[in-house]
């Protein structure tokens, strides 16, 4: 990376900054209004106009900036783009999400744009439309919200964790058979609760800000985990495979904790479920 690199990477952090703030009143006024809802890949993946209204003004204000950069975008890979990482800089974009939570009008709704260059993830900003918290995080540069630094929560034993899941979007018996038994080990380990928020990228930063231990998921996608994964290791965490390997973005599966020991003991309990590549054709 040469310094205008390193330069460009801070003007695309502020260009974020003020893209995401701008979408987040868009989103801010939709959740008023009486929605459109729609569904993708199964009845309880949903998407609503808004979605779609919010990921074009994003895209379309990064390529008047960047022109030379590419796009991953959910509502775009929906509608059948391919969601391929390659070298280039590329921003990874989830124009709202918790469309569930949108469609309900419960408030735990985000904006998240994550930045990559050579398939390094270099910056992420999550902006929560309802309650206004800013989370931003650039890889050597620190992770904060609303401009005050994040730091994860050190506590290595589960016993003493509360940990965050998210459901996913298959609900056929056997999936979700998996999916409660991970939950049930887990809350024997006994770790201290098990939350389900309904928006993955808000839940991770709760992971960076220290307010719970752990996430897992299987299911997500990589626009859930981009932003969020720059912003809980600037805040001192780990974020990598639920097979304990590193971090695979496309993989669809996620463990992210304060501490590697904890990280470690969710692997160890986790029942995969598969979902599925990011950058495999339907
Ligand atoms: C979804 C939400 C949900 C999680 C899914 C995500 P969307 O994003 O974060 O809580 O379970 O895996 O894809 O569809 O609301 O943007």
């Amino acid at each position: 990376m040469t310094s205008t690199d390193s330069d460009c990477w801070g003007e695309c952090l502020d260009v974020a900054v003020q893209i995401a703030r701008k979408a987040g009143k868009v989103v801010q006024e939709a959740v008023k209004q009486e929605k459109r809802v729609s569904s993708k890949s199964t009845p309880t993946d949903l998407v609503t106009e808004a979605d779609h209204q919010v990921e074009e003004l994003i895209i379309s204000t990064l390529r008047e900036k960047f022109p030379s950069h590419r796009f991953i975008g959910e509502e775009s890979s929906a509608a059948g783009e391919k969601c391929v990482l390659t070298d280039s800089p590329t921003w990874i974009i989830d124009p709202i999400d918790g469309t569930c939570n949108f469609v309900h009008s419960f408030p735990m709704v985000a904006v998240s744009i994550g930045f990559a260059v050579n398939k390094e993830l270099e910056l992420g900003v999550i902006y929560h439309c309802l309650d206004g918290a800013l989370y931003t995080g650039r890889k050597g540069h620190g992770a904060f919200c609303n401009g005050v630094r994040l730091q994860v929560s050190k506590e290595k034993d589960v016993s003493k964790a509360l940990i965050l899941t998210e459901i996913g979007a298959k609900r056929d018996p056997h999936t979700l058979d998996i999916f409660l038994g991970n939950m049930k080990k887990l809350l024997s380990a006994p770790a201290h609760g098990v939350r389900i928020i309904g928006s993955s990228t808000l839940a991770l930063c709760h992971i960076a800000s220290g307010a719970a231990e752990a996430y897992y998921q299987f299911g997500l996608h990589c626009w859930d985990v981009a932003a969020a994964a720059v912003i809980i290791r600037e805040a001192g965490g780990c974020v990598m495979d639920t097979t304990g390997g590193p971090l695979d973005l496309m993989s669809r599966r996620v463990v992210a904790a304060g501490s590697q020991e904890v990280a470690d003991y969710i692997v160890q309990q986790l029942q995969p479920i598969s979902y599925g590549r990011d950058d495999h054709d339907p």
